[in-house]
This record gives structure tokens, C-alpha cells and sequence, in this order.
């Protein structure tokens, strides 16, 4: 086991990629933070399963949307379990909409729990690692949008490319403390963000023929990257994106 020891912190555990994180990094060792935000029954059966393992969890409510709620999201997990190792800013929404009709409300959420969120848990975790004289670990969820464009989900787009510029800054400036910032880019993953996409036959078999695999990723192919990235095997590896798409990103060609 790889992770034996340490603590996690698992932002948006509840469902989706984050559920699946939490189960990998738990079946490693860890112990493990479930974070969520509205859906407290998810939270309820991540624990369930980190449990049947054999590991610790702790489920926490927070708005990443909101610092004060990250801050204190970081702090109950510190408190919990003594210390905290490894963050993974997995928590993500996206919405769907022309540039035209982008409200500020909607661009605000998006915003603010895919970049503003993980900006500040990265922030909280590295005072702690600082006070504390430890190194630590941080694992992005981006997406293949930090660098391709998604027309109709412009908001989405800038958050993942702010995301991409933060693990480059931040590598930077934490390499010297022994803490390691990296990112793992899905392409399309069968979870609850894209349940629309996924009921819809006709875009559904679209976004098909782009996938040289010829499938939608699983959670479990993100989560074993994140596992990998969060353990001592990847020491030396700071600043980077993972693309994890079954070949999308690179797909172009001319007919
Ligand atoms: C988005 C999905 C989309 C996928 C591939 C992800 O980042 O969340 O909605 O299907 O990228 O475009």
C-alpha cells in the first residue's frame, strides 16, 4: 500500500471521479476527508465503502464557493485526524450556456468552486504543511478544457485554464518547501456532470467517434492517476497535466 499513513482530503467525494479518488486513495491506506456539498446520502456511502476497505473517514459539509467554508473545511480535517498530506481539489460544476447569455451568477459559481475553492484548500494546506515542516501533495482534477476549447461553456474553460496556470505558479513556489502540485485532466468520464450528454443518444455517439478508445472514460481510470500522483513514486514530478481522455484531446483530423 502506498499511502499508508497519510491523510486525505478529497473535495466533491460524494459522487463521480471524487467518489472514486476517495475509494482508490483509501484502498492505498489513507485515511480519507469526504467532502460535499448537497448530497450528504453520496458522503454517507463513500464513508460506507472507505470503511468496508479498512480505512478512517470523515465527512465534512462545505461550499467551495465560499473561503471561509474552505478554510474551515481544511481545519475540521486537520482536527480530525492530526494532520493532512494530500488535498485533492476535485470539486467541479459546469453549466450550459451561449457567451451571450453567461449571468454573472453562473459565472461567479463556476468560478468559485472550480478555481476560487481549490486556490484557497491549496492555501490552507500549505500554511498547515509550512507550520508543521512536512511536504505535502497537491492533485488538481482539471479537465482536457484547461487547454481545448468547449463552446457554450466559456466560464468552464477559464476555470480549468486558471487551473493549469496554478499548478505551473504554484510548482514554482512550493518546490522549495518539498510540496508537489500536479494535474489530472479527464476527458469525458461516465459521472453526474455529464448525465445530460449521456441520455442523448445522438451526442452521445458524436462525441463517440472523437474518442480514438472508442468509450467514455470510468472514474476508476482518473482515479488510479491521482493515487499514483499522491504516493512517493512521483516525488520528482511538480507543475504537470495528466490528460486521462482515451485520445480526444489530440483527435483532429481531416476527413
Ligand atoms: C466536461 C464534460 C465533457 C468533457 C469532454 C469535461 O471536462 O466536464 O462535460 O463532456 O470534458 O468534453
Amino acid at each position: 500500500m502506498k499511502l499508508e499513513g497519510k491523510v486525505a482530503l478529497v473535495t466533491g467525494s460524494s459522487q463521480g471521479i471524487g467518489q472514486a479518488i476517495a475509494l482508490k486513495l483509501a484502498s492505498e491506506g489513507a485515511s480519507i476527508v469526504i467532502d460535499y456539498r448537497s448530497h450528504p446520502e453520496g458522503a454517507e456511502e463513500t464513508l460506507k465503502q472507505v470503511n468496508n476497505i479498512g480505512s478512517k473517514g470523515y465527512t465534512v459539509k462545505a461550499d467551495l464557493g465560499n473561503v471561509q467554508q474552505v478554510q474551515d473545511l481544511v481545519n475540521a480535517a486537520i482536527q480530525h485526524f492530526g494532520k493532512l498530506d494530500i488535498l485533492v481539489n476535485n470539486a467541479g460544476v459546469e453549466r450550459h450556456a451561449p457567451f451571450w447569455e453567461v449571468t454573472e451568477s453562473d459565472y461567479d459559481m463556476v468560478l468559485n468552486v472550480n478555481l476560487k475553492g481549490a486556490f484557497f484548500a491549496a492555501q490552507a494546506l500549505v500554511q498547515h504543511l509550512i507550520e508543521t515542516k512536512r511536504p505535502g501533495k497537491i492533485i488538481n482534477i482539471s479537465s482536457v478544457h484547461e487547454d481545448l476549447p468547449f463552446p457554450n461553456f466559456a466560464p468552464y474553460c477559464l476555470s480549468k485554464g486558471g487551473m493549469k496556470m496554478m499548478a505551473r505558479d504554484l510548482a514554482v513556489e512550493l518546490g522549495p518547501l518539498g510540496i508537489t502540485i500536479n494535474n489530472v485532466a479527464p476527458g469525458a468520464i461516465e459521472t453526474p456532470i455529464n448525465t445530460k450528454l449521456l441520455n442523448d443518444a445522438e451526442k452521445l455517439g458524436a462525441l463517440l467517434q472523437n474518442i480514438p478508445l472508442n468509450r467514455l472514460g470510468k472514474s476508476e481510470d482518473v482515479a488510479s492517476l491521482v493515487a499514483f500522483l499522491a504516493s512517493e513514486d512521483a516525488d520528482y514530478i511538480t507543475g504537470s497535466t495528466f490528460v486521462v481522455d482515451g485520445g480526444l484531446l489530440w483527435n483532429y483530423h481531416e476527413q
